[in-house]
């Protein structure tokens, strides 16, 4: 009987236990064991886990977080702490790993792979959705319906009171949230690292579109003004216009996955085992265009992913 590990690393995202569910189950089809490691890396590097079954993953496809826990171990980095992860999975036995996260998570999954010959299998797992060979990441579209929910929240406040608000949403370095979110609350503007912010635009649609009340703007928190708080003090600086700020932060990254995330995590999962037993190592999962893709590790986390250009325009046709 063939044995994968599975850990969860970096920051949380709804829908992974969707993930490790599809995992478990795809694995016990194939007659595979899945060993599943405590709070990512770190888990693998201190030897906790447990093996996960059928009975585990009964219920959870509706929970966010992760019944294994994840966790930003920058420890990982070095190499003798790689060591002693290699060790760990040799001394268990394992014939892969399966490693679910963003692109730091990637990068060592590559060099686990590179240093020690282990058989990895990333899973793209971000609210960020900023991973290099997938369209989706599991958790972004969950992280977009909760901003969108609370901006439609907010657009009443700033309606009935003729209120300017700066709106944070997450995306560390950059504005795939924001789009969307932009986007799909019908935002005045939208503020991303991908482009130059300027003020005395945010200005002009304050005065004319918004007319001089309520308006929304969308703020990435990587955006090179310095966010939503920054951007708020400009206004006020440059025009003396007052603006409300509302970060929405860690909302984002919590509660039930939508069917989404559901379905995508799932069908990740079954096709990380289905990679994993058939020979496929040392690739990112993702999808494009409704299909399955395969993305070697080292483009995965070395590459950046762009924010496509239809996504800038239509946001600024619609403003
Ligand atoms: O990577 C996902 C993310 O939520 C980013 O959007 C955000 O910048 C970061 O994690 C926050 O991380 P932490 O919870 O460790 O502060």
């Amino acid at each position: 009987m063939k044995k994968f590990g599975l850990l969860v690393s970096g920051g949380s995202a709804p829908g992974v236990n969707a993930l490790i569910r599809s995992v478990v189950r795809a694995a016990e089809n194939k007659r595979v064991e899945i060993v599943g490691f405590q709070s990512g890396y770190k888990g693998l590097v201190e030897n906790k886990y447990r093996t996960l079954e059928r009975a585990d993953t009964a219920n959870i496809i509706s929970l966010g977080g992760t019944i294994i826990h994840t966790s930003r171990y920058d420890d990982f980095k070095n190499s003798s702490t790689r060591q002693k992860a290699a060790d760990n999975i040799k001394k268990l036995g394992l014939d892969g790993l399966i490693v679910c996260g963003g692109e730091g998570t990637m990068e060592g999954a590559y060099l686990l792979s590179k240093e020690h010959g282990i058989n990895c299998i990333g899973v793209p797992v971000t609210i960020d959705n900023d991973v290099y060979g997938t369209e989706n990441s599991i958790g972004f579209d969950s992280a977009v319906n909760v901003a969108v929910s609370s901006i439609d929240k907010i657009r009443d406040t700033a309606d009935s009171h003729g209120q300017v608000f700066m709106i944070e949403v997450m995306g560390r370095t950059t504005g795939f949230i924001a789009m969307q979110v932009g986007i799909a609350t019908g935002a005045e503007f939208v503020a991303v690292p991908e482009t130059m912010t300027d003020v005395a635009l945010i200005y002009r649609h304050i005065a004319t579109v918004g007319k001089g009340r309520r308006t929304i703007v969308v703020v990435s928190e990587g955006d090179e003004s310095g966010g939503a708080v920054a951007l708020s003090n400009l206004l006020m600086e440059c025009y003396k216009i007052e603006s409300k700020v509302a970060i929405l932060g860690h909302l984002q990254r919590g509660g039930s996955p939508t069917s989404f995330d559901r379905v995508l995590a799932s069908r990740f999962g079954e096709a990380a085992i289905d990679s994993l037993t058939t020979g496929r190592k040392d690739v990112l999962v993702g999808d494009r265009a409704g299909s399955l893709e395969f993305t070697p590790m080292y483009e995965a986390y070395s590459r950046k992913k762009q924010l496509p250009n239809w996504l800038v325009s239509l946001s600024e046709l619609l403003m």
